[in-house]
């Protein structure tokens, strides 16, 4: 009994350390590289729509303002192009802000403007490098000049990339999508460009998502269940994941999670 004392104390805390990082952790990041290949055997979802939630309760349980939660949103996004890269998804929408989130309060709204900038300033050498191509969806001409900037940046310096692409819902509303894309069919059919009758394939040819597939999953973060006004159309036939982990702590894990459940579903189409 002495001896397996003295055994313990001359272990100390360094090796037990050591012990953990060599074995139990190793064990954790192999197990998500393991769990990947096996996802990759079956049906992985070509495109992955987002709706990040949760950042302003994430930031509260902490007694942190609510721009906390939004940073540390930023960083999972990156988290999760990465793992989805990996995945060979082939789109990544994320919904980063919505025509309705001008309702917050001014510096709340000029943050979450300022993260693109952030974002794109940190990543955009690693995108680049790992032939992320950025894409958006939204109203790019009210947004103020400095987002434009760094968003339209990341667009030119990506636009020959033909990995993922990372896809910014951003100053984006679904029911503005639509009227304007109905006002778009009306203009033309007035000027004589459209003589037969609109078909989904043509009007979805007046979307932002024009040269897009509709998503394949939906993962809706922090235990709302709820679309937000997020591509209303585009969803019409996709399966929906909601998890009660707020966007914050979501993780590489959650996202094979949700993978997983995509690949038990049975997708019907209305048929049988
Ligand atoms: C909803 O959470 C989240 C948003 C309105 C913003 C989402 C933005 C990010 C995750 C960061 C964007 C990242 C980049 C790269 C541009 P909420 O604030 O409504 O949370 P709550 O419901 O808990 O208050």
């Amino acid at each position: 009994m002495i001896l397996l004392n003295r055994f313990f104390d001359l272990l100390g805390d360094y090796n037990m350390n050591s012990i953990w990082k060599r074995f139990v952790k190793k064990d954790a990041s192999s197990n998500v590289t393991d769990k990947i290949e096996q996802i990759k055997e079956f049906e992985v979802p070509q495109h992955i729509a987002i709706i990040m939630d949760g950042n302003g309760r994430w930031a509260k349980k902490r007694a942190l303002p609510r721009v906390a939660g939004h940073h540390e949103g930023m960083k999972v996004v990156r988290k999760i192009t990465r793992i989805a890269n990996k995945l060979d998804v082939k789109i990544l929408t994320v919904y980063a802000f919505s025509t309705e989130n001008w309702k917050r309060p001014k510096p709340e709204v000029e943050y979450l403007m300022k993260l693109p900038e952030e974002f794109l300033g940190t990543f955009l050498p690693e995108l680049i490098e790992e032939n992320v191509r950025v894409e958006m969806i939204g109203d790019f001409s009210s947004i103020p000049t400095h987002t434009q900037r760094a968003v339209q940046k990341a667009m030119d310096d990506t636009k020959d990339n033909d990995g993922l692409i990372l896809n910014f819902a951003l100053n984006y509303g679904s029911r503005a999508e639509i009227l304007n894309a109905v006002n778009n069919v009306l203009k033309d059919v007035e000027q004589g460009n459209v003589k037969e009758k609109i078909t989904e394939d043509i009007f979805s040819q007046y979307l932002m998502t024009r040269s897009l597939p509709d998503p394949d999953l939906l993962i809706r973060t922090s235990g709302e269940i709820r679309l937000s006004n997020f591509m209303l159309w585009q969803l019409a036939y996709t399966e929906m994941w909601f998890t009660d982990v707020l966007w914050p702590d979501f993780n590489e894990t959650h996202l094979l999670e949700a993978i997983e459940e995509f690949q038990k579903r049975s997708r019907r189409y209305g048929g049988v």
